[in-house]
């Protein structure tokens, strides 16, 4: 459902937006060019065309933060929030062409720069997003099947619940090693390790790793309860294995927001020291 919204916001009125979009750029660059040809060096930020352009681009950016405060006031109709987002889209797009434009390509170790840059780092951001909302809903599908996360969960309990009953007639290394299992594996984590999906030193997989470490059984009850706990840690890893690239993801469908909204701020902040320094230094 989720995805043929956000594909719906991508083609929005026949990508009215992306025609929009385009044009501008087609003619900022015509302009460009046609002004660049005329003189002896690249029009720079502080020539008319470059005024023009940055005037153009930060109230792009104002505008295009504003969609935060404009997705929290529901109106349907004319200019709903679907279209919002087209434009959204499209036209932080274009940023790429007219904010570049405007710099005459001029670049250094300095504020201006910085606000270039994190523009740049808003738009990869949201560019990573929709690539996001397009491919990993049928990707969570896909990887889940018919398994639903409780299911997963219940899973995982009930598999726990054997390894604590085959534990029974072990020695005290090899409940030990069961132990490590039952009570240090952790399913998830920060959002960190959801996202990069490293679980190497998961303590289910370390007590895989002992249990074949474990000197020869005593008895021949103690040799089939190890051989079943091996089978059935076993198939914990593979349970926790699907949960965690169900967790991974989840965390891939926010994370882009995380960068997002965060270098959104930093942008207003470096923009406002860069029109202000300019201003200043007139
Ligand atoms: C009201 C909007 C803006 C105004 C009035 C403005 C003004 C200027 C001026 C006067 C310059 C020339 C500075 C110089 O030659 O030393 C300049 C350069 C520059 N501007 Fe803007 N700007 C605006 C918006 C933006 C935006 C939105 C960005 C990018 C996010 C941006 C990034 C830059 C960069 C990277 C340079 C080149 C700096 C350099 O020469 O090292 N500006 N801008
Ligand atoms: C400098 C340019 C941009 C700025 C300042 C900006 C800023 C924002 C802000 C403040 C939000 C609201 C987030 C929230 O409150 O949840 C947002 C949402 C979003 N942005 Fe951007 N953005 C920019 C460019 C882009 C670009 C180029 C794309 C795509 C290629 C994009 C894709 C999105 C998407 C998909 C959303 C979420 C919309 C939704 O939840 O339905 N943004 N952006």
């Amino acid at each position: 459902m989720r995805q043929r919204t956000h594909e719906g916001f991508l083609r929005h009125k026949g990508f009215r937006w992306a025609q929009i979009a385009t044009l501008l750029c087609l003619v900022v660059v015509a302009v460009y060019f046609f002004v660049a040809a005329r003189l002896a060096e690249p029009p720079s930020g502080g020539s008319w065309l470059g005024y023009t352009l940055g005037t153009i681009s930060a109230g792009l950016i104002v505008w295009l933060a504003c969609l935060g405060i404009r997705k929290r006031v529901i109106t349907a109709g004319h200019y709903s929030l679907k279209a919002w987002v087209s434009a959204h889209v499209y036209l932080g797009l274009s940023l790429t062409v007219l904010a570049t434009l405007h710099t005459g390509f001029q670049f250094g170790w300095n504020v201006h720069t910085l606000a270039y840059v994190l523009m740049m780092l808003v738009i990869a951001s949201g560019a990573l997003g929709i690539w996001a909302y397009a491919t990993l809903p049928q990707r969570l599908h896909g990887n889940r099947g018919e398994t639903t996360r409780k299911q997963m969960l219940e899973a995982i309990e009930s598999l726990d619940k054997q390894l604590h009953d085959l534990a029974q007639p072990l020695d005290r290394a090899g409940a030990q090693v069961v132990r490590l299992s039952l009570e240090q594996t952790e399913i998830g984590g920060g959002f960190w390790r959801r996202l990069t999906g490293a679980h190497g030193d998961c303590a289910n997989l370390r007590a895989m790793r002992k249990l074949k470490q474990l000197p020869a059984p005593a008895t021949p009850r103690q040799a089939e309860a190890l051989a079943r706990i091996e089978t059935v840690l076993q198939q914990k890893a593979d349970v926790l294995g699907l949960a965690r690239r169900q967790m991974q993801i989840t965390a891939l469908l926010e994370g882009w927001l995380f960068v997002h909204i965060p270098a959104t701020f930093a942008l207003l902040a470096a923009l406002t020291a860069h029109v202000v320094s300019v201003f200043t230094y007139w």
